[in-house]
């Protein structure tokens, strides 16, 4: 199994451009399935999710081509699936529930193994169904698979108990090929849902009102192709890179951003004393003298995403003082509180509350990454530790990173892959001359 291995100590200073969106991404990629002429992708990350994705789809009968190492996807429907989504494919990501929509509205059928994903709450579906039954469909649950059938379906109005980003995506594109209008209400407001709306107008759906709470959709009889469209850039993925780079004190420019969709995590790190420079498509985050402890509470857009909660956890765990973190979105986002004890953290968890005494220094150790932002954090942790850090279960980190690695080493980190099993990190914070990558 791949470790990374992190040397710490060194202030990351340079330029990094930040890839396509990882959950646009495979929203989007669902969508295509409802598309009945060619769909052309761009900045599409040739992330793990991504693949599978690709996988599924192909297992579904779509024709999908990746054109240029850049990230342009090309992809064509023609024939409703003669099989459903293999469970070891579909068990490796959440988002394959987002199929169920797509396929129900078009071939009037869809069957998708319930979903995996990172464990960091039971996550269940009751809203998808919720939407999609209030659509027409007929919902069951069949040994362990999610069975939709529908002979048809019929615009109405949905009221999402919780402003769900997987259900409002599931309920918004099926919608789009029901008879007459849809209105989902509390829905979700993310970039990424954004995205996705964007992507299906550009299909010659009828999508009004993403980004609000209150999104119409008028439905028509098919949908069309798209000659090309970009997805947005990851919002998280940049956010990662700004707090590796306030972590170590360093000074990075991030270039492909759109720096609107990080406003509630530019306004934490400036809080904590970091500085924020907003240009039309750059971020220069600088930190260099003592930070301060804040509190985070994590909220639904735009509100404090939970996918940086992690991260933050590890970045606050090295500020004097005391600062609290609030899990409201996900029940089980504090695995990585153990990893990073292992590092000489002081973070105590009560429920969804975790309280972070600062430390003058973590220390390089063994960890591994629980989960996709997990892996992320302890990642940050590595790069401010004394000595080497070794991550396990790095496959996590892969799902979610484009070349991080790379990334890093470009920004002046000190990180490689190693595959040697070899636990004992140098003591004197000498990197060891493993597979350097
Ligand atoms: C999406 O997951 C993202 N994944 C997650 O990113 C992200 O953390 C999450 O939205 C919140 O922003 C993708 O887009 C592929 P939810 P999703 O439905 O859609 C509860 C990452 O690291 N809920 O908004 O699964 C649920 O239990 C990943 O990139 C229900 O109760 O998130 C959770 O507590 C991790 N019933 C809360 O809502 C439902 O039917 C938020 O879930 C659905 C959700």
């Amino acid at each position: 199994m791949d470790k990374l291995v992190v040397a710490g100590g060194i202030s990351l200073r340079g330029r990094v451009a930040i890839s396509g969106a990882k959950n646009a991404s495979l929203a989007i990629l669902c969508a295509a399935v409802m598309a009945g002429e060619l769909v052309t992708l761009e900045n599409v990350p040739d992330i793990r999710d991504v693949q599978v994705m690709v996988d599924i789809l192909r297992s579904l009968g779509a024709q999908i081509h990746r054109t240029t190492p850049s990230g342009s996807l090309r992809i064509l429907m023609t024939e409703p699936p003669a099989q459903m989504p293999p469970y070891h494919l579909a068990k490796q990501l959440r988002a394959s529930n987002l199929l169920l929509g797509p396929l129900v509205a078009r071939f009037g059928r869809a069957e998708i193994p319930l979903p995996g994903g990172c464990n960091i709450g039971t996550r269940p579906m009751d809203l998808h169904f919720k939407g999609l039954t209030a659509l027409g469909a007929q919902l069951s649950l069949e040994r362990g698979t999610v069975v939709a059938r529908a002979a048809g379906l019929e615009g109405n109005r949905v009221y999402l108990d919780f402003p769900s980003v997987g259900a409002t995506e599931n309920i918004m594109m099926a919608a789009c090929l029901a008879q007459g209008q849809t209105v989902i209400e509390n829905a979700a407001r993310e970039p990424e849902v954004v995205d996705l709306a964007n992507f299906l107008n550009c299909l010659g759906a009828r999508v009004r009102g993403a980004g609000t709470d209150v999104i119409k959709i008028e439905g028509v009889d098919s949908l069309g192709g798209c000659l090309r469209y970009a997805v947005i850039p990851d919002r998280i993925e940049a956010g990662t890179f700004m707090v590796a780079a306030a972590a170590t004190r360093g000074e990075v420019i991030l270039e492909n951003v759109i720096p609107r969709h990080l406003e509630p995590l530019i306004a934490k790190l400036r809080e904590a004393g970091v500085e924020i420079e907003e240009e039309e498509d750059r971020i220069r985050v600088r930190a260099s003298g003592p930070l301060s402890p804040i509190d985070i509470k994590t909220m639904p857009y735009p509100g404090f995403p939970t996918d940086m909660q992690s991260q933050m956890m590890a970045l606050l765990s090295t500020i004097p003082g005391t600062s609290v973190i609030v899990e409201n979105i996900f029940e089980n986002r504090f695995k990585v509180v153990d990893e990073l004890k292992r590092m000489g953290a002081r973070i105590k968890v009560e429920g969804r509350l975790a309280v972070v005494e600062g430390v003058e220094r973590l220390q390089g150790a063994c960890v591994r990454a629980t989960d996709l932002r997990a892996g992320a954090a302890l990642v940050v942790a590595g790069l401010m530790a004394e000595g080497e850090t070794r991550i396990g279960n790095v496959v996590y980190i892969d799902r979610g990173y484009f070349n991080l690695e790379q990334k890093l080493k470009m920004l002046g980190a000190r990180i490689w892959r190693t595959s040697s099993e070899a636990d004992a990190p140098a003591q004197n914070g000498t990197a060891r001359k493993s597979a350097m990558v």
